[in-house]
């Protein structure tokens, strides 16, 4: 096999390998492998090559919980809509689940990565999410789990929150995903196959 079908081999084994991951064990990845995840995150492409993302690394346990414990109670108040991935495939309940005083929403996960936009920009989002995919990917290719919590989202951008944790008031966090040892092994996901809207030749 030349070097360049391998590297794309191992490419796709990244990408179909990497799953959502909600149990981990305690110990927390060291600060040297977070520093490559954030490395892998701003390879990613960027519009006008901008590069508006900022990182908040949370591995306070006690600050995780505070802010498990907001989001819940905001959630359970909000109309927010039921249907995330799969939390709706697996039939889970979320007012059922986000009443459970035991429910973590950061599933006790030590590290919780959040990127963040730095100010406005129309494509800021776009750019902060592709960079939570190469970090994503990136941990998988190292053998840690990670999984993206958007029940986070609203929390994380309370300004108090914010301030709280470095976010600029004209920045927001983006896409928070926590990363860690996977307990066992994620359960395979499957995909329906790309839906081929349109194809003119
Ligand atoms: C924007 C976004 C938000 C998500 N929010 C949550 C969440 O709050 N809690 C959770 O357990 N999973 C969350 N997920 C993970 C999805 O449920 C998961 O990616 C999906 O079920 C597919 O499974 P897979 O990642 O293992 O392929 C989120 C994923 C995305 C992309």
């Amino acid at each position: 096999m030349s070097d360049h079908l391998l590297s794309e081999f191992d490419a796709l084994r990244v990408i179909y390998h990497r799953r959502a991951v909600r149990a981990y064990a305690p110990e927390q990845p060291a600060e040297a492998e977070i520093r490559e995840l954030l490395g892998a995150a701003v390879q990613a492409p960027t519009a006008m090559h901008l590069e508006p993302w900022g990182f908040v690394v949370v591995q306070d346990r006690a600050l995780l919980k505070r802010l498990s414990d907001r989001a819940k109670a905001m959630l359970l108040k909000s109309d927010f809509a039921v249907g995330w991935g799969s939390a709706a495939a697996h039939k889970h309940d979320h007012p059922k689940m986000l009443s459970d005083p035991a429910f973590n929403i950061f599933y006790d996960a030590g590290t919780l990565i959040a990127i963040c936009r730095r100010g406005a920009g129309a494509f800021a989002d776009a750019d902060c999410w592709l960079a939570a995919e190469n970090l994503m990917l990136a941990a998988t290719a190292k053998g840690l789990g990670t999984c993206c919590i958007g029940f986070a989202v609203g929390v994380l951008n309370e300004p108090d929150v914010k301030r709280e944790l470095g976010i600029p008031a004209e920045g927001a966090a983006v896409a928070p995903i926590i990363v860690g040892s996977p307990r066992a092994e994620a359960a395979p996901v499957g995909r329906k196959a790309p839906v081929i809207l349109g194809w003119r030749k």
